[in-house]
């Protein structure tokens, strides 16, 4: 039987609830699908910090190279370890030395969930850059705490790294309704935002049967609210993209239900999934953690896989949960409520 590896992240907080219930389901499509999964789990976290000093082991990123997969389910615990910390030594640097560049977020509406907006329709698939950009690190400080005080942050665009995800966005347009917007911020930034716009129209040449969109983040912004359904693909730089998709969340009935990947595309590396939420210690270990994004993503991971009749059938029970009205509004289903209901879907 295939077997696949996985490296569990659970991570902080509400990423302990939403990995266990992701894991509940796709044991289950694993069993009825015919392959199986053998998971590993790693209690990097930012407990493991305050005992350890760090987010994870030295040996961290050799210790999951050889995984099929890596599955995270959230980092941050802001009272103990603050969030530049914890993200800096865990979820960024997998991100960057797996070439994780393209992160991939679906939005559109499950069955029976209504989101803030009129608009219905939409089917939104973002593309955010991964490993660059504003998130390169590039910066530092100097006359910390005097009058004279500099904090840089400078945004590092390669063409080797626009280039790389404007190819895979045109791809994913490709394949599904042949229309990509590409996002930046040409009329203010004028040198990488306009080498971005260069490369995308020489990249589109490439892709004839393509048709492109330009657009800057202000505008788009005001898109995503006001007509989202005219939206196919949509590429942006790290920080943009970051960004647009917790708008693109929060138009798809919130954070509860936005999935992810961090998808490392020649595959010599391990791809990671990951729901776009964060930990919410708020909510944390209540069982009222939505653990729909993060099961959703963890159909991206079977895609990933190559497992695309379970993926499709997972994501299909997911459909059939909320189309029985489970799950659609915070608070009114359990984290185990709902995922039961995903089991009882899949195995029905
Ligand atoms: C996300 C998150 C992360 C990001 C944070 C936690 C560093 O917001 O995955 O969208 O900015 O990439
Ligand atoms: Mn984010």
């Amino acid at each position: 039987m295939k077997t696949y590896s996985l490296a569990l992240i659970p991570g902080d907080g509400i990423g302990v609830d939403v990995t266990n219930a992701t894991m509940d389901v796709l044991n289950v499509a694993a069993r009825r699908f015919g392959f199986a999964l053998s998971p590993q789990s790693f209690p990097w976290s930012c407990e493991y910090y305050v005992e350890t000093g760090a987010m994870m082991p030295e040996d961290g990123i050799e210790t999951l190279r050889n995984f099929d997969a890596i599955y995270l389910g959230a980092v941050g615990w802001p009272d103990t370890v603050p969030d530049s910390v914890s993200l800096h030594g865990l979820l960024l640097p997998i991100r960057k030395a797996f070439m994780q560049y393209a992160n991939i977020r679906p939005h559109r509406l499950l069955p029976k969930i209504e989101g803030p907006l009129k608009a219905e329709g939409f089917d939104i698939l973002c593309i955010r850059e991964n490993t660059e950009g504003e998130y390169a690190g590039a910066g530092g400080r100097v006359h910390q705490g005097t009058p004279n005080e500099v904090a840089t942050e400078v945004s590092v665009f390669t063409r080797l790294g626009v280039e790389r995800i404007l190819r895979f966005a045109f791809e994913q347009a490709r394949n599904r309704r042949g229309h990509l917007t590409s996002v930046t911020k040409s009329n203010a930034q004028k040198y990488s935002m306009v080498f971005w716009d260069e490369v995308t129209r020489e990249i589109a040449e490439e892709y004839p049967d393509v048709t492109v969109s330009h657009m800057h983040i202000d505008a788009m912004a005001a898109k995503m609210v006001m007509t989202p359904q005219d939206l196919d693909v949509v590429v942006a730089s790290n920080l943009f993209g970051d960004i647009l998709t917790d708008l693109g969340a929060a138009i798809q009935g919130g954070l509860g239900l936005a999935a992810s990947a961090n998808i490392s595309p020649d595959r010599a590396n391990p791809s990671m999934f990951e729901p776009v939420h964060g930990s919410a210690p708020d909510i944390a270990g209540k069982n009222i953690a939505n653990p729909i994004a993060a099961i959703w993503s963890g159909v991206m991971m079977l895609e990933h896989l190559g497992e695309a009749t379970a993926a499709a059938a997972v994501l299909s029970a997911i459909e059939t949960a909320t189309g029985q009205g489970i799950g659609i509004r915070p608070g009114l289903n359990t984290t185990d409520e709902i995922t039961t209901a995903i089991i009882a879907a899949l195995e029905a």
